[in-house]
């Protein structure tokens, strides 16, 4: 089959300039759009996936899935109900979702909030001041994860459960320091002071030393690596770690993890518009056993996707925003990625 691919029209530009903002994991921006025939569809782009950290996709699966849900505010921004479907086509894995513009309908209070604060929200690297988030804040943010498909578990706040999650996150991180393909891959995508690329953690976007907190941060720049850690750690007075909380769902599968992308930025966005900021500590969720132990920390024992501190920032730690890739960069054909169908397959191998 032969496709023809028309030029990128404005409109799509627009959802697509919104979608980037997207958190992804190591701002691998790990996204593909492509616009025909009046829908625009959501390619994941596995060369940028982190095959040490990610082997499965599921982080990568995550960020997309972030990008789509900025896709559809974008839409709902523009007036328009987004008509979307995940995973359309099993003969084509990188295709993720598409979506078509729907009906008019006006846009609510929340989404033209959430809309504003794109640009605003960036991932926190640091303590956070000690005011507690209300409650009813917490239970609206709960309803923002749930209503994209995930659980926003945020069960986690006695003293043994926060020190034993610190512990797995510590453990992630000592195996991820020290070995050779996690250290390799984390320089890969930390570009030092300078760079000119439009992707990675720029230094600058993180504190000088990752273990700013009583959960280890990622050692960006391989400081602790370097021996500056256990220096630093030592002046380190127990800065407040905001609350901590889990995007959980039931199953482990491709929707899961895109609709997990979806929640996590929609609780993101709401976060933001409330001037609450979130940090990332997801080390333990990339190596199995790990992931296991947490997962029996959550009840139901649903499968734990992202592991979130969310607190109001303190400004001690200013840091850089990170860049994104130009939209034409990340617009365009992925016919390459197709799986042929299983009976076509067959004629392959046959030789025909
Ligand atoms: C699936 C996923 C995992 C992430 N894991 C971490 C993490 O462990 N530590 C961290 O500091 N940031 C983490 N991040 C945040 C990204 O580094 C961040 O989104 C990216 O650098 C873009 O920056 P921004 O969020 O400020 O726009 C993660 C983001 C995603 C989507």
């Amino acid at each position: 089959m032969t496709a023809t691919f028309a030029p990128p029209d404005p409109a799509a530009q627009y959802l697509v300039r919104a979608a980037v903002t997207a958190p992804s994991p190591c701002n691998t921006q790990p996204w593909r759009f492509v616009s025909r025939d009046g829908e625009l569809q959501l390619h994941a782009d596995p060369i940028r996936r982190l095959p040490a950290a990610d082997p499965d996709g599921r982080e990568m699966l995550i960020g997309c899935g972030a990008a789509l849900f900025n896709v559809r505010l974008a839409m709902r921004h523009l007036g328009f109900l987004p008509r979307l479907r995940l995973l359309p086509d099993p003969g084509l894995p990188w295709l993720l979702a598409t979506v078509r513009w729907g009906p008019y309908a006006r846009p609510t209070a929340d989404e033209e909030a959430m809309f504003a604060a794109l640009p605003r929200r960036h991932t926190h690297r640091g303590p956070f001041q000690p005011d507690p988030l209300p409650p009813h804040l917490i239970e609206q943010l709960r309803g923002h994860a749930r209503h994209e498909g995930a659980e926003l578990c945020t069960t986690l706040t006695r003293a043994e459960d926060l020190r034993r999650l610190a512990g797995l996150i510590r453990t992630a991180e000592s195996v991820q320091r020290t070995h050779p393909l996690f250290t390799t891959e984390l320089a890969n995508w930390a570009p030092p002071r300078g760079s000119r690329r439009r992707d990675g953690i720029p230094a600058g976007a993180y504190p000088r030393s990752p273990d700013t907190t009583a959960f280890a941060g990622r050692d960006y720049a391989g400081h602790a690596r370097m021996g500056y850690e256990q220096e630093r750690a030592r002046h380190i007075a127990h800065p407040a770690l905001g609350l901590v909380v889990l995007l959980t769902t039931r199953h482990d599968l491709r929707d899961d993890w895109l609709r997990t992308g979806q929640s996590l930025q929609r609780v993101l966005l709401y976060a933001t518009v409330h001037r609450v900021a979130a940090a990332v500590h997801t080390q333990p969720l990339e190596l199995p056993e790990l992931r296991e132990q947490v997962r029996r920390m959550v009840i139901g024992r649903q499968h734990p996707q992202m592991i979130l501190r969310l607190g109001y920032d303190n400004k001690t730690h200013a840091t850089l925003a990170t860049s994104r890739r130009p939209v034409p960069d990340v617009m365009g054909q992925h016919e390459k990625h197709r799986v042929p169908p299983r009976s076509r397959r067959r004629e392959q191998a046959a030789g025909r």
